[in-house]
C-alpha cells in the first residue's frame, strides 16, 4: 500500500504532478486515495488518479478525493463496453490543458490562422466517435446508479471476502493481496498447474477468471517476486454457491 507520510517527505518544488493508481491490477488493494489528495492539495502539487479498476465496485467522489484528475474505463467493474472510458479534469485546469489531439470539435476553426479550443470539457472529444459505445457506456452507469454503488460495493467486497477465506484454505494456493481492506480483486498463485491450464478449465466449466503475467504488473511482481498471478473478480451477480464452486473447481485442479 501507498505510503502517505513517505509521499509527503518527499514532496518538494520540483514535483509537478502526483499520480496513482487507486486500485492496481491484482493484489486487491486499495490505495489511499483520499489522503494523497489531501497531501496533493496541501503541497499545491496537481494530482491524477487512475481509478480504472475502482470505477464501478465503489463510490467515486472527485470532490472527497481530492483530485484534479481522474481516469476509467467501462470494460471493467462497471460493465460497460470494450473501448470506452472517460476522464474527468476539474474545471480550474481546463484553461491550462492543450489535448494531445484536436479537430473542429475541440477546437472550432474561428479564423483562417486561428482556432479557438472549446472553454469546456469536450475539448478533449474529437467529432468522430462511435454513439453507440458511448450509449453503452451510459447504460452501464445507470444499470450501476439504479443498483446502488454502494450496495454493489458492499457485495463484491463481501463475495471476495468469502473467495479469499477458501482459497487461503488450500495447501497448493496462496492468496497475494495487500492492504487493509482489500477490494473486489482476489489474487492467488496456484503451486503444480500452470495459471494457463486453470484458467482454460475453469473457462470450460462456466466461470471465467484471469491470470497476470509479470509484464501487467511489473513494478509489484518484481518488488514481491510473484509469478503469474490468478485473479478472481466477483461482481454483485454472482452466487455465493458460485464462488465455492470455482474455489473447489481450483482444488480437485491441484490436487
Ligand atoms: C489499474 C489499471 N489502469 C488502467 C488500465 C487500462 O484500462 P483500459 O485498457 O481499459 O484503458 C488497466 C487495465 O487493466 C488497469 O488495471
Amino acid at each position: 500500500m501507498l505510503d502517505h507520510e513517505a509521499l509527503e517527505r518527499m514532496i518538494d518544488d520540483d514535483v509537478g504532478l502526483v499520480a496513482m493508481t487507486w486500485v492496481p491490477t491484482n493484489g486487491g488493494l486499495v490505495n489511499p486515495a483520499q489522503e494523497v489528495g489531501n497531501i496533493a492539495r496541501k503541497h499545491g502539487v496537481p494530482y491524477l488518479l487512475d481509478a480504472c479498476q475502482a470505477a464501478g465496485q465503489m463510490p467515486i467522489d472527485v470532490k472527497a478525493l481530492g483530485c484534479d484528475f481522474l481516469s476509467a474505463t467501462g470494460r471493467k467493474f462497471l460493465r460497460g463496453p470494450r473501448g470506452t472510458g472517460f476522464l474527468f479534469v476539474a474545471e480550474r485546469w481546463l484553461e491550462d490543458l492543450e489535448p494531445v489531439t484536436i479537430d473542429h470539435f475541440a477546437a472550432p476553426w474561428t479564423a483562417r490562422d486561428q482556432y479557438t479550443l472549446r472553454d469546456d470539457a469536450r475539448r478533449f472529444e474529437t467529432w468522430e466517435n462511435s454513439y453507440a459505445l458511448r450509449m453503452g457506456l451510459g447504460a452501464a452507469v445507470d444499470y450501476a446508479d439504479r443498483i446502488g454503488i454502494h450496495v454493489i460495493e458492499q457485495r463484491v467486497r463481501a463475495l471476495a471476502a468469502r473467495c479469499r477465506e477458501k482459497l487461503s484454505r488450500l495447501d497448493r494456493v496462496i492468496v497475494r493481496d495487500l492492504g487493509e481492506e482489500p477490494c473486489g480483486i482476489v489474487s492467488f498463485s496456484a503451486d503444480g498447474v500452470e495459471p494457463k491450464t486453470i484458467c482454460a478449465k475453469l473457462s470450460d466449466s462456466g466461470y471465467v477468471i484471469g491470470a497476470s503475467a509479470t509484464a501487467s504488473t511489473r513494478l509489484d511482481s518484481e518488488r514481491r517476486a510473484l509469478p503469474t498471478l490468478l485473479r478472481i473478480s466477483p461482481h454483485y451477480y454472482n452466487s455465493e454457491q458460485e464462488v465455492d464452486a470455482a474455489v473447489d473447481q481450483i482444488e480437485a485442479l491441484l490436487s
